[in-house]
């Protein structure tokens, strides 16, 4: 069978000559279908947790611009709620949850089967948009690394420099190291019953792998993904698998060879033409538009997004934002970005 699916092609490989293209938080708050959609589940989670809402969000920028991949609609702070951890949002700051300081606090959290319990909608709203994505729309899946999820379950919160986790694992390794363990099994059963659910690609998020310098990025960052792809790759040897070590500079380079990763994801802090010769030479990337041009529009998004589809043209390239699309962007910039891409 010829695989329809674009960025299934990319995954494999394949030098196309038009990159397909998704974007980071494309289900989002500068759409006004997903504020109005949000509105109706009353809050975040509510809309992570109604399966037929959440599948709703998830469908909204494929109808309005075709995307070429639908990213599930959840977040990666579910996986702690589901072992146990308090979370909450608070309206204009971000998440809080309660924290693991010490050996105290992991004795409370829960064990890895008890996950699917909490997350039994996201694997609902899964099979939902099985049955309603066109047929040329690839399904993405996703969860956060084992480094960034802990980053907010010492702090519990968001942190500038992740400095409560950096803390915790110089000063109570055990304790840090056993959270790890638990995020990585937990990780690794919640994708794969996101991939029996009808996941075709997922995608580990490592928003703050960028802090970790040196041997701990190995250790935190890239040992970690390791595991969990090692594991993914052998109960589903054919889902391709997408890593963003976000910010990971010169540790981009040889990741996707050292992890198993079909796919590395690069942040805009990097030239394209340098990840071009560095890092696509190993395989496909992703990225990396920079979201602000989604606010500001214009010539430069054209010039910028023509640059980075000559840059990687070489090579497999799935054409996407360095990071997640801000509030105050534009949707007319969005159709600006995606008539770029494909027109030329
Ligand atoms: O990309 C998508 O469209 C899929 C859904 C998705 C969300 N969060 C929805 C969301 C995905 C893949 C995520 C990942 C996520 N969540 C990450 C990793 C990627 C990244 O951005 O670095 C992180 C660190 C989180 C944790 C998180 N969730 C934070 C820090 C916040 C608050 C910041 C903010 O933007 O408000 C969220 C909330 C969140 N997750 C929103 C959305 C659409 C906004 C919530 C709202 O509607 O008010």
């Amino acid at each position: 069978m010829v695989e329809t699916k674009t960025i299934l092609r990319a995954l494999a490989g394949e030098v196309l000559p038009t990159p397909p293209v998704w974007m980071m938080r494309q289900a989002g708050r500068y759409l006004p279908e997903y504020r109005a959609t949000r509105e109706k589940a009353g809050d975040f989670l509510s809309l992570c947790y109604t399966p037929d809402l959440a599948a709703e969000v998830t469908l909204q920028p494929i109808r309005r611009f075709g995307f070429d991949a639908a990213i599930l609609f959840a977040d990666i702070l579910l996986v702690p709620q589901a072992l146990g951890a308090d979370l909450w949002f608070v309206t204009g700051e971000g998440p809080r949850l309660s924290t693991v300081t010490g050996k105290a606090d992991l004795a409370r959290l829960k064990t890895v089967p008890d996950i699917h319990e909490t997350l039994g909608p996201v694997y609902e709203t899964l099979k939902i948009l099985t049955g309603e994505l066109p047929k040329e729309t690839t399904l993405i899946g996703f969860a956060g690394a084992p480094w960034t999820v802990a980053t907010y379950m010492i702090a519990g919160r968001g942190t500038p420099d992740q400095g409560p986790a950096h803390k915790l694992r110089m000063e109570d390794p055990a304790t840090f190291d056993a959270l790890m363990d638990l995020l990585t099994a937990a990780t690794i059963e919640y994708l794969s019953a996101q991939i029996e659910a009808g996941a075709e690609v997922v995608k580990l998020f490592d928003s703050w792998a960028g802090s970790l310098k040196g041997d701990a990025f190995d250790k935190y960052a890239l040992a970690p993904a390791r595991t969990i792809i090692t594991a993914l790759k052998a109960r589903h040897p054919a889902i391709p698998v997408i890593a963003f070590p976000r910010e990971a500079g010169q540790n981009y380079i040889g990741f996707a060879k050292a992890t198993g990763a079909d796919c590395v994801a690069l942040d805009n802090s990097v030239s394209a033409e340098w990840a071009a010769e560095n890092v696509q030479r190993d395989g496909c990337v992703q990225g990396n538009l920079a979201p602000g041009h989604m606010v500001t529009g214009g010539q430069a998004l054209i010039d910028e997004s023509r640059r980075i589809v000559k840059a990687f043209s070489k090579g497999p390239h799935i054409f996407n934002l360095g990071h997640g699309i801000t509030p105050d962007a534009d949707p007319a910039n969005v159709q600006l970005m995606i008539d770029t891409v494909r027109g030329g």
